[in-house]
């Protein structure tokens, strides 16, 4: 036999039964969305390079080592994304979505891309389920982005007692800038202590070094000064709104003063949140966001504050302890014809029953009754509908109820009643 050409590593296909697991996270996702006044957008998965660069950040590990980034055919530099956030705010500027409306509200759920070191929950292929808020700088509203993001956590089936809410300030960019110099001052003075890969961020990115994870830098960063001590007044009052609406809205959460995040757009609120729930092992961030009040600016819109998040799916299927045959839908009705005259008879009254709302399957290949009734079972099916010679003859069908072992003869007119009945 031919041996088949392989998937692309880190890249899954989504078959059943898993598929029942997606699709009652992304229902449960999409009405605690669209209950918050959300609403889905669709972008391309393919973008003009620069996007990214000039959003996510030249010096993040997402665009300098992560990003699928090819020439197509015209020449021209394109990514596949790596994240959402970039992509929404190119489609608000393009569309100069503030003159619509004052504030926009929208979501996504699809695949995003990044060359990463597969492994558990990290792959190169993974799907997020992301929300973005555009012209509301409120504190009250980075509360209640997160108390939504939360609220759709417990919603899938993870209960709230096992979420972290990790959260920050970032402050403003000139803040930031302050603080980077005062980081940077601290690692001269320990340059022995860190590693090649510091060294390099030291020039690039400093505030990346909070992230290491090699252990002499893991010890020397609790010493490294803090962001939020280096904050102005106004940053750490609007932060301390936010802390007051999460605490009224009844959202556990604990600051953690050394969260920086990866992409450089943030600024002020940022927020992750991590779960010992499940089968994540250490990939057990499900979900990242923060304000990026200066983004659209920057890539050419109006001054307009932003906040959203993005909840990794697959992470949150690790976290959900439930096996997806749980979520598996079973067949209502099983067609069991005895010839092939009972299957043409069948035929139209399995599309009337669809009709009505009735999942059915038809056995098309024949077989003897005892195989059909095997098959039945293992379908899970409520209902088996057994035609042969005498039902066509009265007009009949012979029902039977799998779950009881009972046995009868029905009308055809009374067919979905009769099943309607006994499904509820
Ligand atoms: P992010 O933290 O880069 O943020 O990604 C959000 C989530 O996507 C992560 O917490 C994780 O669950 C999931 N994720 C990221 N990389 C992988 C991977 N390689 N494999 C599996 N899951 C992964 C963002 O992307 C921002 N755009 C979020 C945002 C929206 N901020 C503001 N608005």
């Amino acid at each position: 036999m031919a041996e088949v050409p392989p998937g692309v590593k880190g890249m899954n296909d989504i078959l059943p039964p898993e598929v029942s697991k997606w699709q009652f996270v992304e229902e449960k996702a999409r009405s605690v969305l669209e209950a918050f006044a959300y609403r889905e957008i669709r972008t391309p998965v393919l973008e003009y390079t620069p996007l990214f660069v000039r959003s996510v950040g030249e010096v993040t590990d997402v665009v300098e080592k992560q990003m699928y980034t090819f020439d197509d055919r015209d020449g021209r530099s394109v990514s596949l994304r790596p994240e959402g956030t970039a992509s929404a705010v190119r489609a608000y500027i393009e569309r100069a979505q503030w003159n619509r409306e004052p504030v926009s509200r929208w979501y996504y759920i699809g695949p995003m891309f990044r060359h990463e070191r597969a492994q558990r929950g990290r792959l190169r292929q993974f799907h997020q389920i992301g929300a973005e808020l555009f012209g509301v700088d409120a504190p009250s509203a980075d509360a209640e982005t997160i108390a939504m993001l939360v609220t759709m956590l417990v919603d899938m089936g993870l209960p709230a007692s096992e979420l972290q809410v990790n959260l920050n300030s970032l402050g403003e960019p000139e803040e930031r800038a302050a603080y980077r110099d005062a980081l940077v001052a601290f690692y001269r003075g320990h340059l022995d202590v860190l590693d090649e890969d510091s060294r390099r961020r030291l020039e690039t990115n400093p505030l990346r070094i909070l992230d290491s994870k090699s252990p002499d830098v893991v010890a020397l960063n609790a010493n490294a000064p803090v962001l939020l001590d280096t904050l102005g007044e106004k940053s750490r009052a609007r932060f301390d709104a936010v802390r007051k609406h999460l605490d009224a809205l009844g959202v556990r959460h604990d600051l953690h003063a050394r969260l920086v995040r990866g992409l450089d757009y943030y600024t002020a609120t940022i927020f992750e949140i991590t779960t010992a729930a499940g089968d994540l092992g250490a990939q057990n961030t499900i979900c990242g966001g923060g304000r990026y009040d200066r983004l659209v600016a920057s890539l050419g819109g109006p001054q307009t504050p932003a906040i959203g998040f993005a909840l990794g799916v697959e992470r949150a299927l690790l976290a959900i302890a439930e096996p997806a045959e749980n979520y598996e839908p079973a067949v209502s009705v099983f067609f069991a014809p005895m010839d092939e005259p009972a299957l043409a008879y069948c035929l139209p009254l399995a599309q009337k029953l669809r009709a009505a709302g009735i999942r059915c399957e038809v056995e098309h290949r024949g077989g003897s009754m005892k195989s059909q009734m095997k098959r039945a079972d293992k379908l899970r099916s409520r209902v088996a509908i057994i035609v042969g010679s005498n039902e066509i003859a009265s007009n009949t069908v012979t029902l039977k109820d799998l779950a009881h072992g009972t046995q009868s003869q029905v009308p055809v007119s009374d067919l979905a009643p009769k099943i309607h009945q006994l499904l509820d």
